[in-house]
Order: C-alpha cells, then structure tokens, then sequence
C-alpha cells in the first residue's frame, strides 16, 4: 500500500499503521475526536494515557507545542529521531482534548523514518501514533507483528521494514519551572540527554509522571522471569552475549543496541512456541539496557 492511500485514509478518519524507526504506529487524525477514540478503542487502552503527537518538523512541533530554549536544544540534536518532548500545549485545535488525555502539555516527536516524514508532509497535521499492539503487549517491530495485533482495525498498513532501533522513544518532559526529566528510557540514552542537558536529577524512569507507566506493559503470553543463567525444562532462554547455548540470543556480540531491536521480535517468537515461561539473560544496564531492562521489568509485572 502506497503513502497517498495512507494519507487519504488518514484525511477520511480511519486509522493506519505507520512504521517508525522505534516500532510500528497505530494512528490517526489527531485532531479528530472520533478516530482518536477508535485508536483507545482498537487497542483497549485506558482513556488517562495520553498519546504522541507525530509531526514532520521541529517548525510543525512548534505549531502545537511551546518549547523553550531546552527544547530548542534536544530537537535540534535529536530530531528527527526517538525522542518525545513533553512541553505545554499551544495550539487546541490540532491536538483533541481525548489524545491529550486532559493535560495541558503534549508529547511531540519527529520520527527517523522516510515513509513516516512523507506522510506526516502530505497529511500537513499532527497524527497520533501509539504503538499498534494491543494494550499491555510487546509492541510491533514488523509489519506482520502490526498485522497480528491491529490489522482488523486499520484501513491501510504501510511496510516499513523491520524497525531499525526496536525500543519506543524516550519520553522527556521539558515543562515550565521544572528540570528536564526522562518519563520513559527509550531509544535516546539518557547518556546522550545528559551530554547536552548535564546531569539528571533522577536515577530511573519517573514512572508516576507518565500516566502510561502505571499499568503491566509489553507482555508476551508466557511468564517472563528475568536474570536467567539458563533455562528450566519447558522454558525458552532468551539471551545475551557469547556462549548461551540458544536459539534466540538478544546479541551474540553482547551489543545492547543489537539487543534493543531484536527485543520485541523475540518476545515474540519465543512466545509462538508456547513455553512455560521466557526466560532472559541479564542485560547490562548501560546505554540502550536501561530502556531494555525497564520494558522486561514490566513485561514481567516487576512494575506496575
Ligand atoms: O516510539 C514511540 O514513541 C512510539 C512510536 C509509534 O512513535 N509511540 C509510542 O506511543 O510509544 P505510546 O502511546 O505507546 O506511548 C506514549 C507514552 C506513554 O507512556 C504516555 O503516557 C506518554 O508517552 N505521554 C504522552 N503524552 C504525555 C504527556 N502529556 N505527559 C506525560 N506523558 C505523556
Ligand atoms: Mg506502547
């Protein structure tokens, strides 16, 4: 499918799936009320957890959002990429009242992915894009995993390829009067924040200030267990570095970023062969591991 089909599907209200180099998108309209409320519908999300806003340009981002010279500063390092800002919202008529979920701030970002800038160009609007899996699973890294979790639902489904990075963007909230803080680790370190912003005050993700934090996230069927040094009878090891003797290993060579996009497919895959649980190597918390160890921590219920 094309991205004038993509577009025209967006113009009439419906909803699409559109790759992005972080995971595949379930998204609409943003400033339309209806079809933002058959994205909550399609993936059972709960109505308190607001949604990205998608846009093409740091210009667009501006269009709806007021960002300071912070702001300014990690766009113009990050974007287009994996980064989501959070700033107060400017603009009330792009951005409906159900996407923003009733706050006055909105989540902005610029996706790394040609096919997404050229639909965002053509569209002209801000497009809302949750991750196209059902509420509580591992989001889509594949246009097939998309179909699998959201296919009935949307009109069009845009093949972008396997994701290039495979982890959601990093949340981070750049309000008024307040420290930059990371709402969600994701596909920007929280190295290369501070290397531009200097030290965050916070050790960890601020889980309570993102409203989508509070619930389990990112599970497969299977029980997943973590810091696993092998696996029991009936298990699947996924692992992590050389000489784990397993069909699915995260990174051979032990590189998080390799890990990072092999996560969510493999969750997946091992989780097609019905084991009684996945069992996962430790991952190393460094770089792209603190976005990786917070999405296992809530696939396995450690958090929420
Ligand atoms: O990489 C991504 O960000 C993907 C791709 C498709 O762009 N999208 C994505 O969307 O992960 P979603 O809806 O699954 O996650 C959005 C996160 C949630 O944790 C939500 O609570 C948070 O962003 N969020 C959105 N608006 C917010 C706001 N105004 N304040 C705080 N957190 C917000
Ligand atoms: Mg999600």
């Amino acid at each position: 499918m094309t991205v004038a089909e993509a577009v025209g599907a967006l113009r009439r209200g419906r909803l699409i799936h559109l790759p992005t180099e972080t995971v595949y998108g379930l998204a609409a309209d943003a400033g339309n009320a209806a079809s933002v409320a058959a994205v909550f519908a399609a993936k059972a999300r709960p109505q308190f957890n607001p949604l990205i806003a998608h846009v093409s340009s740091t210009i667009a981002a501006q269009g709806i959002a007021d960002f300071d010279e912070r702001a300014k500063a990690l766009a113009a390092a990050f974007w287009p990429g994996p980064l989501t800002l959070v700033c107060p919202l400017t603009d009330q008529n792009m951005v409906c009242d159900l996407a923003l979920a009733g706050l006055n701030s909105v989540a902005v970002r610029v996706p790394a992915h040609a096919l997404a800038l050229e639909v965002l160009e053509a569209f002209g609007r801000p497009v809302v894009a949750p991750s196209a899996n059902r509420s509580g699973r591992p989001s889509p890294t594949t246009v097939g995993d998309a179909l699998e979790e959201t296919g009935a639902q949307v009109d069009v489904s845009l093949d972008g390829g396997p994701c290039r990075v495979g982890l959601e963007s990093t949340v981070v909230a750049v309000l008024p009067g307040s420290a930059v803080r990371i709402l969600r680790p994701g596909g920007i370190t929280r190295g290369a924040i501070e290397a531009l912003m200097g030290p965050l005050d916070e050790n960890s993700a601020d889980g309570h200030r993102s409203p989508g934090r509070l619930t389990l996230h990112y599970a497969p069927n299977a029980p997943v267990r973590l810091m696993a040094q092998s696996a029991k009878p009936g298990e699947i090891w996924l692992g992590f570095g050389p000489g784990t003797g397993t069909m699915f290993n995260l990174s051979p060579s032990g590189d998080v970023e390799e890990a990072a996009s092999h996560l969510f497919s493999m969750l997946r895959a091992a989780d097609r062969l019905a084991p009684s649980a996945i069992a996962v190597s430790p991952i190393p918390d460094i770089g792209l591991g603190e976005a990786i160890n917070d999405r296992l921590r809530r696939a396995a219920g450690w958090i929420g």
